[in-house]
């Protein structure tokens, strides 16, 4: 039966172009995801948008001597554009700038006052002297009161995760004055977490199918305490208060940044014209929605946000939070400030995005950090995708449409290696279509090159090449088995390289969209018929100059300075 997937994604801060960090860490994989259920049938919403507010960027703005607008409308833009390019398929990708967000954010915050789940009280901020005013979390740095980490903002702990507000740091000092900021009271709302702790421990019992980071890090978290949090800040920008005399107050981005992925849902069935249609993925019960994340976040969604959701009452809980762990850059970790970044707007400049979606899901960081190199890359791109499944493609196709009239040839009778690889594809359907249902992406792709590497012995045995010349009934078989195969693997292969598996499609003759094809494969004539007019094969990948690596490694040095 179909299912109702919500595929809810981080929201980037709109303060700087995306790298392949943001891509490995959430987009990817939440595409992937979310391609694989539209096949099989399933309704998926795949919803985000720019996350607007918070310092990252204010901070931005001030650096640029831009107001914090300019900078928003800049990157949203360029988000879109990366999006479109490297084939990351939202059905709605928004911003927490409309007046939408801003009425969903300021009615959830009204409903969890109204419950007595926020309340108001007085808190310590930190003011700076000499910047003459109230610090933003992420101004103020410190020691972490958790663990070792002497460099934890006002905001979280990057080093054990932890979300920290700026008065648990020690020795803490402003970030742009290097001043000890003092301490001054006032007025703030605050989100009363305390009261979710018992029913989020009772939540997460059964949630043993999450990734062990992810439900170890939300065990050990609840187990230890869940303060109350302030949920409003001394700032302009950013969703106002709904109540008299909070003008120059702003609700936390963090609070209302999570509501995005309601309100996101909301926008899109509106824009629709079917304004109820949202409610299929919020509240019906059997409904799974899946946020993709990456590991900084986890607190975020694993705790902060269903509590707003418990408190609310109604709204559907998370299903799974597949928080990825990190991408790092040649051996270091990206780093903006430092400019050691690959950023999307640049790679697409210069290369396709197939193969990049290849190697981030071949070594993407989803138990442990992995690396991107670009020596990898160009070995991936090569060995693999290439020599393994281009390969595959090219040869088969080449020599059919030379020697069969450019159609789909007869088989006669299939012999037992013919079967037995055929039997292979349908078991690839079912193997691979559990690996992306439980969100292990890696694994789906290494079964996919797999029975690409089946298919290539296949062949090897069989020497259509060879064979051609003496026997032309048999090679008719073996080709025909060897296209079932690749029609298998252009199936199983779309979430992933969505972009090749289309060009195969049509390279073997179907037209439409390749997603139509569903999660599903038949090895038969009816499918695959004889007489299918082929397109003339072209390459479906290229292979890069082992120069490739050096030239690309050196361009990231030199743009450091
Ligand atoms: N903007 C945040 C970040 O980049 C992520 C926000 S996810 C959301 O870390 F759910 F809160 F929107
Ligand atoms: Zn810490």
């Amino acid at each position: 039966m179909a299912e109702h997937i919500l595929v809810a994604v981080a929201w980037p801060y709109a303060n700087g172009s995306l790298h392949l960090g943001h891509l490995a860490g959430c987009y990817l994989p939440a595409d992937i995801f979310a391609r694989y259920h539209r096949a099989k049938g399933d309704h998926v919403l795949m919803v985000s948008g720019s996350d607007q507010h918070g310092t990252p960027v204010t901070i931005r703005a001030e650096q640029e001597g831009l107001t914090p607008g300019q900078v928003v409308d800049k990157y949203h833009q360029d988000f879109l554009d990366s999006w479109q390019r490297m084939g990351i398929s939202f059905d709605l990708f928004t911003s927490t700038g409309t007046d939408n967000h801003r009425e969903v954010s300021q009615d959830f915050f009204r409903k969890l006052l109204e419950k007595d789940f926020i309340y108001k009280d007085t808190m310590l901020l930190p003011f700076c002297a000499d910047c003459r005013r109230f610090l933003p979390d992420r101004y103020v740095e410190g020691a972490c009161p958790h663990c070792e980490n002497t460099r934890a903002r006002g905001d979280q702990c990057d080093n054990c995760g932890r979300t920290l507000d700026p008065q648990d740091l020690i020795d803490p000092r402003c970030s742009l004055s290097g001043t000890t900021p003092s301490f001054e009271n006032s007025d703030h709302f605050f989100l009363r977490l305390s009261a979710f702790r018992e029913r989020l421990l009772d939540w997460v019992q059964d949630k043993n199918y999450w990734r062990p980071n992810v439900l170890n890090f939300t065990k050990r978290y609840l187990e230890e305490a869940l303060l109350d949090r302030a949920i409003t800040r001394d700032i302009t920008w950013g969703v106002p208060v709904p109540l008299d005399g909070y003008d120059d107050k702003r609700i936390y981005v963090w609070f209302e940044a999570v509501i995005g992925y309601l309100s996101a849902s909301v926008q899109w069935a509106s824009d629709r014209g079917d304004p109820d249609a949202w409610k299929e993925w919020w509240h019906n019960p059997e409904a799974k929605p899946y946020y993709f994340i990456g590991k900084d976040n986890i607190p975020f969604h694993t705790m902060i946000w269903p509590a707003m959701l418990m408190g609310y009452e109604g709204f559907n809980l998370p299903h799974d939070v597949p928080a990825n762990e990190f991408l790092s850059l040649e051996g270091r970790q990206f780093s903006t400030s430092q400019r050691w970044a690959l950023w999307l707007p640049d790679y697409l400049e210069r290369y396709d995005p197939d193969p990049l979606r290849f190697y981030l899901t071949m070594s993407m960081p989803e138990t442990g950090d992995t690396d991107f190199s670009w020596g990898e890359f160009v070995r991936r791109n090569n060995s693999e995708l290439v020599g393994t499944f281009g390969n595959l493609v090219q040869r088969v196709l080449t020599i059919t449409y030379r020697n069969f009239d450019g159609k789909v040839p007869t088989p006669g009778e299939l012999d037992e290696e013919a079967s037995a690889l055929l039997q292979k594809c349908a078991s690839a359907v079912d193997d691979v279509g559990t690996s992306l249902a439980t969100c292990r992406f890696r694994l789906g792709l290494t079964q996919c090159m797999a029975l690409a590497q089946e298919a290539n012995r296949y062949l090897d045995a069989k020497a259509p090449w060879a064979t051609i010349k003496t026997d032309r009934d048999t090679t008719a078989t073996t080709l025909w088995v060897a296209l079932a195969t690749i029609d298998c693997l252009k199936v199983l292969m779309s979430p992933f390289i969505p972009f090749s598996a289309q060009r195969l499609h049509n390279m073997l003759g179907y037209e439409g969209d390749v997603g139509e094809c569903g999660w599903s494969w038949q090895g038969t004539t009816e499918h695959l018929t004889p007489g299918q007019a082929l397109e003339r094969p072209q390459p479906l990948f290229i292979k890069l100059d082992d120069g490739v690596a050096e030239e690309e490694t050196s361009r990231l040095v030199s743009a450091r300075g």
